[in-house]
């Protein structure tokens, strides 16, 4: 053997941070439910208020808490900058979110949150037949004849009621489709960026 040295480098680490919200989270969850009853009315069951920026701007006036959700999601976005060594805020960050309900079938399909330092979501209300939030690692779509093994390129949390999850926008995640439960899945999702890349 003429090898003299053998030294393994792993890098390449992904930041998540899970907090857990102390809220009115059943206040939350029904106020969301019904908007968005109320939304689909007459019409097909739409699951979140993201499509539409006047509906979400009037689920947003009403909702239950909001100024203390704000907070605790700049609170959270303060801890992820500082725990992951990203630059802090200096200057107001901006913040955008919007609410879902997933029943018996509903389902998000892979995707990013381009436009944005920062992804989460707040899980007000959450059973055990609720689906998972799965992440991909940022190499998935990447490995060709790699043999990693499988478990090391996914990730899937199962969010309890008041769990709040915030990991980079940039990171693929989806939610599979929503199994029969007593109680709806509801997710309010965010967006957090520098408040400099929207002025
Ligand atoms: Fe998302």
């Amino acid at each position: 053997m003429s090898i003299s040295d053998i030294k393994h480098m792993g890098k390449f680490h992904v930041d998540f941070l899970r907090l857990v919200l102390d809220l009115p989270h059943e206040e939350i969850s029904q106020y969301t439910i019904d908007f968005l009853e109320e939304e689909s009315k007459g019409k097909e069951w739409s699951r979140t208020t993201y499509h539409s920026h006047e509906a979400n701007n009037r689920w947003m006036a009403n909702l239950p808490h909001k100024d203390k959700l704000e907070e605790d999601i700049l609170t959270a976005a303060k801890e992820f900058v500082k725990r992951s060594g990203r630059k802090e805020f200096k200057e107001d960050p901006f913040l955008f979110y919007w609410g879902s309900v997933y029943k018996e079938h509903d389902q998000h399909g892979a995707h990013t949150h381009p436009q944005s330092l920062i992804a989460g979501t707040y899980y007000p209300q959450s059973v055990a037949e609720s689906e998972s939030i799965t992440f991909e690692a940022p190499w998935s779509s990447h490995i060709m004849h790699d043999t990693l093994p499988f478990s090391d390129s996914m990730f899937s949390y199962h969010p309890n009621t008041g769990d709040c999850m915030l990991w980079p926008s940039w990171i693929t995640h989806r939610v599979h489709p929503q199994k029969k439960a007593d109680k709806h899945r509801v997710a309010i999702s965010f967006n957090l960026d520098y408040g400099r890349y929207h002025q």
